[in-house]
């Protein structure tokens, strides 16, 4: 078991990564001073659930806890408030109280969601997050919690920091292929911004990595999330750097509007926005080599580099100006200087924009 400390003074907690690791949950949670006298809360999906959450109950029963679980269905849109609320309501119904904790046993909808209820419960309680996607090597390290309005995504949340992570890399197993590629797309993502040669080596072991060799996913999830970590312990609520963290999210997040947060994963989403960053940095004047580096390495694992025939160019840019970037036909973007190297460019050309989009399309 590997265990990496993520900084944020008296907030610091560890992430343990390991195969096999859920097996000694109820010793960490001892170890963590999590209260056998209260009761205790696991949120899953109905798609976790079935795999793991009988032996995570029966391991914390064992070790003498009281816990309940609340399931929820698949998918983004338990990210709600009336899903929230009925969570809310299995927690007060089971009593739970000032030293309950918590667990989030899913990917980043379940840490989500779970995250946002230990942050309001009796105005916050302790928080674990057991993390079941690759996608949430990025979800559980850095304490945003939300859920969606209607109108827009997150944008009901909090900063909860978890006491502990515990990534279980046996639990990836189940994940479906889909799912393994889009979150490879975060790790590639903490490559490309700050660290040229863990870039390099999700390129070259991306084979590995698709297959979940352990060995290689441990070292993966464990430098990806000591990235995240480095950037989130230098600026915890987004008063600057953190904002390295959303390279491709701007046209990423309009994909995925566009395509009724359903038709591309998350990660799909990013993984194209990530080749426009490229193409624009390109457009900007950086270095020539930067698009054909990116896009090799995006398909390396299985990530699409290029937007569909029938994605309207109009709507993407419509999606965008949601985001709130643009001011006076220029926007903030996550612009690559070279692999592993990102800055902060707050006056790229609408017009720029529009073009990459264009091109992404095949038709730039
Ligand atoms: N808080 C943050 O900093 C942060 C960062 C990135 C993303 N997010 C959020 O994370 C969410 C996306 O996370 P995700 O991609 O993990 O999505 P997810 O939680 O919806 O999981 C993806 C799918 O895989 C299933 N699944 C999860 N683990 C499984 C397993 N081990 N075996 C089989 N099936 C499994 C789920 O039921 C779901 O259908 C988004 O809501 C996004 O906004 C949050
Ligand atoms: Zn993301």
């Amino acid at each position: 078991m590997r265990t990496l400390q993520v900084e944020l003074g008296e907030r610091s907690y560890p992430i343990y990564i390991g195969a096999g690791i859920l097996d000694s949950i109820g010793e960490l949670c001892a170890k963590h001073g999590i209260s056998k006298k209260s009761p205790h809360l696991i949120v899953t999906d109905d798609k976790v659930g079935p795999h793991y959450l009988d032996s995570v109950v029966s391991r914390l029963k064992s070790e003498g806890y009281h816990v309940l679980t609340h399931v929820v269905p698949s998918g983004e849109s338990s990210k709600s408030l009336d899903v929230y609320e009925q969570v809310m309501t299995t927690a007060i119904q089971a009593k739970l109280d000032r030293s309950s904790a918590v667990f989030a046993l899913g990917g980043g909808v379940v840490g989500d969601l779970a995250g946002f209820v230990a942050a309001t419960y009796m105005r916050g309680i302790t928080f674990v997050q057991i993390p079941t996607t690759i996608l949430a090597h990025d979800s559980s390290v850095g304490g945003k919690v939300a859920v969606n309005h209607p109108l827009a995504k997150n944008m009901i949340g909090a900063f909860h920091q978890p006491v502990m992570v515990l990534y279980d890399v046996d639990t990836l197993k189940s994940l479906p292929a889909r799912e393994v590629s889009s979150g490879l797309a975060e790790m590639v993502k903490h490559g490309l911004i700050l660290d040229k040669d863990f870039a390099y080596w999700c390129c070259e072991n991306g084979h590995k990595l698709l297959a979940l060799d352990a060995e290689t996913l441990i070292h993966g999830l464990e430098r990806g999330c000591a990235i995240k970590a480095d950037v989130v312990s230098k600026d915890e609520r987004e008063g600057g750097l953190r904002a390295i963290l959303n390279l491709g999210h701007t046209i990423g997040h309009a994909i995925e509007a566009v395509g009724g947060y359903g038709r591309f994963l998350h990660g799909e989403a990013i993984a194209i926005g990530m080749a426009g960053s490229a193409m624009l940095a390109e457009r900007l004047g950086r270095d020539e080599s930067l698009y054909g580096e990116t896009i090799r390495m995006l398909k390396a694992v299985n990530l699409p580099v290029q937007l569909p025939q029938d994605v309207s160019i109009d709507q993407i840019m419509d999606a965008m100006q949601h985001d709130k970037k643009f001011t006076e036909g220029q926007m903030v973007f996550i612009v690559p200087e070279a692999i592993g190297s990102v800055s902060i460019v707050k006056d790229v050309p609408v017009e720029a924009v529009r073009s990459v989009v264009e091109q992404l399309k095949g038709e730039g």
